[in-house]
Formats: C-alpha cells, sequence, structure tokens
C-alpha cells in the first residue's frame, strides 16, 4: 500500500490523525485516537517484556522529560546533536543537505565539514525539490534541540530532552546507591523525546515529538557474562559496511557465533543484537526475509556510539528499509562526559574492591516507527475485506463480543464482556449493524477474535452455555463452552518471554517448567489497554 493509502486507512480508523487537524495540522506532530494508543501501548508492554524481563536487575523509570542546559551541553548534545541544513533563497523552504544529496551519496555527510558538504551540493547541480532553483545556501549546522526558557524570570535554559537515554544516565549513581551494587544493571525508560527534525516528513517516521522505548545496560567490560549459547547458532540478517561499499543491498545470513569469533564483534554485543533481532521476528511477528541488521560505519554512526547496528524492516508504504531501533555500544562516553560536566565520580566499587567506569550498551527502539510498520507489514487487503493481521497479544482489542441478535442476546453478550474484561482480556461488545459488518470492522482494527452469543447459548440444546469463537486469520468458527472460552483466550494471548541473561535463571517454560527448546519461554499476556 502507497503511504498516502495507508495513512488515509489509519486515520479513518480513528488511529492516528495530526495533530491540530482543524487548523491544518502542524508539522511531525500526530495524535492517536482509541486504537493507536492502545496498539502503541501494548507495543511498548512487549518491549517492555521482552527487554527489562533480560534480567532480575534491569528496570523501568520514569523521569521528567526537561533536561538543565549542564547536562545536554555535557552529553555533546548542544555540540554535535545536528543536521547539515540548506535554505532554498529563492523560495525560502528548508533542507537536509544529506537528503538533498541522497542520490549521490547514500552514505551521508556526516563526518564532512560544511564547506566539503557546500562542495558536493556546488559540484552535484543540487536543485531545491520544491522550486527547482539551484540558488541554495552554504549549509550550516542546525541543532535539533528544542530549547524552553524556565522559570518566572526565563533566564535559565532547559531542553526538551532528545533522547530518553540521558535521563537512565543521570539515574545511574541514585538506582546504584539503592540497587545491588552489581553489574550488570538496566535502565529504561519509555517516553517522549523531542527533536527540532528540519524535514520533518514520512508521517510517523521523521516526528517532533516521538515516543523512544530505550534500555540502558551499565556493565563492566572485563566481565560481562552471558549465556552465549542461547544465542549462537541464530542466524541474522546483516549488511556490514565492507558489503555495503561493495554495492550489495541485501544482507546475509551470517550465524551470530560466526560474527562473534575472535578478532570480530564482542559477545556482549552480538548476544544483544540477536536478542533484538528475535523481538522483531517472534515478538513482533515481521518476516525474517523483511529485516536486516545494518551496521554503521565509522563516518555514519552517532557521535557517542563505537559499534552501531541499526534494525531495518523493508516497507513498501515508504518504499524501502527503514529504521525502527538499533543496539548502540556506547563505551564509557556517557559516563565519563556526566562525570566530567557534573564534577562528580560516577565510577563505582564492585564486588572485591575494584573500582570501575561502566560502559554502556543501548538497546533502543521507536514505538510510533514500529506501529508503522505493523500496518504496512500486518494490514492485508483481499477484495473488499481489510484484515490486520496483527500477532494477537499486540491487538488493541483481543476480543469482540457480539449478540448474534442483539434484542434477544445482548444482556449475555454484556455479562461475557464483562467478565473477559475482569480476567485482563481486552473485549469489546459489539452490538450495531449486522454481523458480517461487526466481523469486517474487528478484522480491520486487527481484532484476533471474536465472541457471538446466539440462540444455541440459551436454549436447552447440546449448545447450551456455548458461544461461537471466530478466529481473525483463518475466518474459522468454532462452538466453545464459556467455561473454556477465557483459559482459551488467554492461551492464545500469551506473549513470547525473552532468554535470560542471568544464567542462574536459566529459561524455563512457564507452563510446564521445562526449559524452552528454543531458548525462549512464555509468560502470561499482560492484561488491560
Ligand atoms: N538514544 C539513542 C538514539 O536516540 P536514534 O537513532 O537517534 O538514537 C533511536 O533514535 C530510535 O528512535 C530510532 O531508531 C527511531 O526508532 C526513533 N526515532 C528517532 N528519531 C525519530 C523521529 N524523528 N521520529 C520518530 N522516531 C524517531
Amino acid at each position: 500500500m502507497k503511504s498516502e493509502e495507508l495513512f488515509a486507512l489509519l486515520r479513518r480508523r480513528g488511529i492516528v490523525w495530526p495533530t491540530a487537524e482543524i487548523y491544518g495540522g502542524a508539522q511531525g506532530l500526530y495524535d492517536y485516537g482509541p486504537l493507536g494508543a492502545a496498539l502503541k501501548r501494548r507495543i511498548e508492554e512487549a518491549w517492555t517484556a521482552w527487554f527489562v524481563g533480560l534480567s532480575h536487575d534491569y528496570y523501568r523509570i520514569d523521569p521528567a522529560e526537561i533536561l538543565p542546559e549542564a547536562v545536554v551541553r555535557a552529553s555533546g548534545h548542544l555540540e554535535n546533536f545536528t543536521d547539515p541544513e540548506v535554505t532554498c533563497e529563492n523560495c525560502h523552504n528548508e533542507f537536509r543537505a544529506d537528503t538533498l544529496l541522497e542520490k549521490v551519496r547514500p552514505e551521508g555527510v556526516d563526518g564532512l565539514a560544511p564547506a566539503q558538504i557546500a562542495e558536493l551540493v556546488r559540484s552535484e547541480k543540487v536543485q531545491c525539490p520544491r522550486c527547482g532553483s539551484s540558488a541554495l545556501s552554504v549549509p550550516r549546522p542546525f541543532n535539533m534541540m528544542f530549547g524552553l526558557d524556565f522559570g518566572v524570570t526565563g533566564k535559565e535554559r532547559v531542553y526538551l530532552r532528545p533522547e530518553t537515554a540521558q535521563s537512565s544516565y543521570l539515574a545511574f549513581p541514585r538506582m546504584w546507591d539503592v540497587g545491588r551494587h552489581a553489574l550488570p544493571l538496566g535502565i529504561a525508560v519509555v517516553g517522549r523525546a523531542y527533536r527540532n527534525e528540519i524535514a520533518p516528513r514520512q508521517l510517523l517516521f521523521r516526528l517532533r515529538a516521538f515516543t523512544q522505548a530505550e534500555l540502558q545496560i551499565f556493565f563492566d567490560p572485563a566481565s560481562f557474562d552471558l549465556p552465549f549459547e542461547r544465542v549462537r547458532e541464530e542466524r541474522l540478517p546483516v549488511l556490514r559496511v565492507d558489503r555495503r561499499t561493495a554495492g550489495e543491498e541485501r544482507p546475509e545470513w551470517v550465524a551470530a557465533g560466526e560474527l562473534a569469533r575472535p578478532g570480530g564483534l564482542p559477545e556482549f554485543y552480538v548476544f544483544h543484537l540477536a536478542h533484538t533481532y528475535r523481538f522483531y521476528r517472534d515478538v513482533l511477528g515481521i518476516a525474517a526475509e523483511r529485516l536486516r541488521l545494518f551496521e554503521k560505519s565509522d563516518q555514519e554512526r552517532a557521535f557517542y556510539n563505537r559499534i552501531q547496528f541499526d534494525v531495518e524492516a523493508e516497507l513498501e508504504s515508504l518504499g524501502g528499509y527503514k529504521e525502527l531501533g538499533a543496539v548502540h555500544y556506547r563505551g564509557d562516553y556517557d559516563l565519563s562526559r556526566h562525570g566530567e560536566g557534573s564534577g562528580k565520580d560516577l565510577s563505582v566499587t564492585l564486588n572485591g574492591g575494584r573500582r570501575v567506569l561502566p560502559h554502556v550498551l543501548e538497546l533502543t527502539f521507536g514505538p510510533d516507527r514500529t506501529l508503522w510498520a505493523l500496518a504496512d507489514l500486518h494490514l492485508r487487503t483481499d477484495g473488499e475485506r481489510t484484515v490486520w493481521q496483527l500477532p494477537a497479544y499486540l491487538a488493541p482489542v483481543a476480543a469482540g463480543v457480539f449478540p448474534l441478535i442483539p434484542k434477544a442476546h445482548a444482556e449475555l453478550a454484556h455479562h461475557l464482556t464483562d467478565d473477559l474484561v475482569a480476567a485482563g482480556i481486552v473485549a469489546r461488545y459489539d452490538g450495531t449493524g449486522t454481523i458480517g459488518k461487526r466481523y469486517a470492522r474487528a478484522d480491520e482494527a486487527g481484532t484476533p477474535f471474536c465472541v457471538t452469543v446466539d440462540g444455541e447459548t440459551l436454549g436447552p440444546g447440546p449448545n447450551h452455555d456455548t458461544v461461537t469463537l471466530r478466529d481473525r486469520d483463518s475466518k474459522a468458527q468454532r462452538r466453545v463452552s464459556r467455561g473454556e472460552l477465557i483459559p482459551q483466550l488467554l492461551a492464545a494471548l500469551r506473549l513470547p518471554r525473552p532468554v535470560r541473561t542471568d544464567r542462574s535463571l536459566g529459561h524455563r517454560d512457564a507452563e510446564s517448567g521445562e526449559p524452552g527448546d528454543d531458548g525462549s519461554e512464555r509468560v502470561p499476556p499482560a492484561s488491560g489497554a
């Protein structure tokens, strides 16, 4: 589906729409309606279960979104968080120079001086995409943070956080004090970040206010002991820098063990890269052949990173691979910068007396982009029928409950809805229109199960106290006793559970108590939407 078509569908269903729509919208800002907000929450809950669930020493916190200037100065964002901006001197529109140069320089312009970028714009005869003029200004670095005047006098400068990560670095010393005094320690934040993007575009892909889910793992670089054997055989779709420079775009399948061979990537990095890949494949349900782990070169990496692979999905609506998240090895960059900036020693004393400045591995994820990707990849149209084939546990509504004939069956259908909700299943009653229309509405919203109460439920025959349970994808219907309905739905809505990084915890199947053969565990579904 084309992006405009997909957005029109999402808007029509009240999933997402431009902020301040009645005023013509605001570039790079969107609001989520009930289904969109519920889906985004489910994506965030699934992320939390998968990544914060890696260890009992990983925690989610909820810090403020505004940062004092000293923080963003120390973090390097004041100096380095820039994009090269050019202005068309004819029509006065502003553009990112790297976007204008995308065709001639697909690797981007990171690392080039403004004068070199200006020379490229000139030599490649780049024209304004709006008016076609070649009168483009000399590129200038444009800082993407939103600054605010703080307090009554307005003299204190503060910034909306450009990444949630900073809040976790600031929290580290406090979390160390209140915790077990042991590494690795994980601190996660799921919340809004703000960037004054020069060219907000591609709908949910380049927003000015967006959600990030980021886990910062603080670890001792001399000992990060992980059960690597649980991922060693996993084949990953990687596109390494050397193959990219040879013109390749498709990934090659390489076993995790091969990537982490002596002289290759560190095991701790590959372990989390594999874990992250499994999240996209096994939890978000994205087909493996649509995923790519894209290695960034020295010039392309964010200024704080030592190793960076972006997780990309191939999306029809946006015409190619797009970044949804990443695995960043940030070394000791953040704690040493904040140590210098605050004048506090952020190193810690480990059991045994050794002092260490922890390194950081960051697992970063974009729920807004992912919501779009799940619409692109899982919405199917088949003639008149549109079905959103979301994994069941992500669906905003898990079960639609319908009375076949509202006048006769509404009361029981309402009771049944209440019972499902009380059991932690997001259920919605729908008694409007024909049963076919109700199925169609549920299919388009991604509701995996529909339960119908009919005359047989209430009658004295063999189907007394049974309901029909319809499966969204196969359209198959079967009768289920009311007593069996909740356990069956709960089982079908279970979220896959992550491999633990703590060796002592092993990895057991929560239902059978047996270790899972693929290294995964099962947990009960998160409840409520
Ligand atoms: N803490 C690291 C960091 O912020 P990033 O690559 O700039 O790294 C991480 O952002 C993720 O945040 C991206 O992979 C993407 O999913 C999401 N993201 C970044 N900028 C975004 C934007 N303007 N609109 C929507 N999502 C964005």
